[in-house]
């Protein structure tokens, strides 16, 4: 088959990350920071090449089906897509590591192009094929991560924004919602910070699982609140829900430090965001990694102050808009 070219977006939690993996609510956003992935026959090896974090790997096919046996591959409810000669070329936006989803991105395109090269996504079945290619990304960030939720490989499927819980994810309306993406560049884990929180519940079980069923009415409030803005046609409504918004990521920032998934740069990003009236808190893991920070009705110089404040302090700032279209 020909040459195969497919894209992801990163993603970006606005609530529920940790409490998702207890089976709590989440909500997540696409990011407009994309991975592209490039998929071409090859003789007689397949081999991945990721030029923006220097990895270039080949295999023989024979190689690659005893890795295949390895992983458990072959007891796979659905037969294996990795089956032919191929060349995968990735390039991608996203930091890695950091909590933007680059390695769910690169996992919806790893599967959505190896599943169109192989022709097993149905012209005109849209849901449904998308349904494959996250299932087949979950696998891939099962691999990577050990026990993630799927919030991830959801979000970077399925694009705009997503209600999350058990596992089933539902499309949410997209209102425009402005935020600084700020990267602390503080290095960090994803297994270490959910360990991290396992082994803080298995102390405290009493005092973390009200934690977690907040975290849950915050994912649902959180909801709520992008469904009112993006409906609201009166500015006293708009202000509202931004105020709403605000708010709640005010809480669940507290939540996750109370978790303790912050970090002290996520802290002073947290300060800093508020002595601009502005609220923030961590997205993904947390440790470090990235923060947001929600514009709401800030005028455009305040907004210009807080990202020069945030960059004076060493932070690296984005603007960006939610809600960026899936695979
Ligand atoms: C990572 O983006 C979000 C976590 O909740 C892990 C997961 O859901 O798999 C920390």
């Amino acid at each position: 088959s020909g040459e195969v070219r497919v894209s992801a977006p990163g993603k970006v939690i606005l609530h529920g990350e940790h409490s998702v993996v207890y089976g709590k609510r989440a909500v997540a956003l696409g990011l407009d920071l994309r991975t592209h992935l490039t998929v071409s026959a090859a003789a007689d090896s397949v081999s991945l090449c990721l030029p923006d974090v220097d990895i270039s790997k080949t295999w023989s096919l024979e190689e690659l089906r005893a890795l295949w046996k390895q992983m458990g591959g072959a007891q796979a409810p659905d037969a294996a897509p990795l089956a032919d000669a191929q060349a995968a070329l990735l390039r991608s936006q996203l930091p890695t590591g950091a909590g933007l989803g680059s390695s769910a991105a690169y996992a919806v395109c790893l599967s959505g192009a190896l599943l169109t090269s192989q022709g097993r996504l149905d012209p005109g079945e849209g849901r449904a094929n998308l349904e494959k290619v996250c299932r087949w990304a979950f696998r891939s960030e099962q691999i990577i991560h050990g026990t993630p939720s799927g919030i991830d490989n959801s979000i970077c499927t399925y694009g705009g924004a997503v209600n999350f819980k058990g596992g089933a994810s539902t499309p949410v309306e997209v209102p425009p919602l402005q935020v600084l993406l700020v990267n602390t560049k503080v290095p960090r884990s994803t297994k270490a910070l959910i360990s991290g929180v396992r082994e803080r519940r298995e102390r405290h079980p009493s005092a973390i699982d009200p934690i977690l069923d907040s975290l849950d009415a915050l994912a649902e409030r959180g909801i709520q609140a992008l469904h009112d803005l993006a409906s609201a046609t009166r500015d006293q409504d708009r202000a509202a829900a931004h105020e709403t918004i605000a708010e709640l990521i005010e809480i669940n920032q507290g939540l996750l430090c109370a978790l303790g998934v912050s970090h002290p740069s996520l802290d002073r990003l947290v300060a800093l965001a508020q002595a601009n009236g502005l609220r923030a808190k961590l997205t993904g893991a947390g440790g470090g990694g990235f923060g947001i920070v929600v514009e709401g009705l800030a005028g455009k110089e305040d907004v210009a102050k807080c990202c020069l404040d945030l960059e004076t302090h060493g932070y690296q700032v984005w603007r960006t808009r939610l809600g960026a279209p899936g695979f």
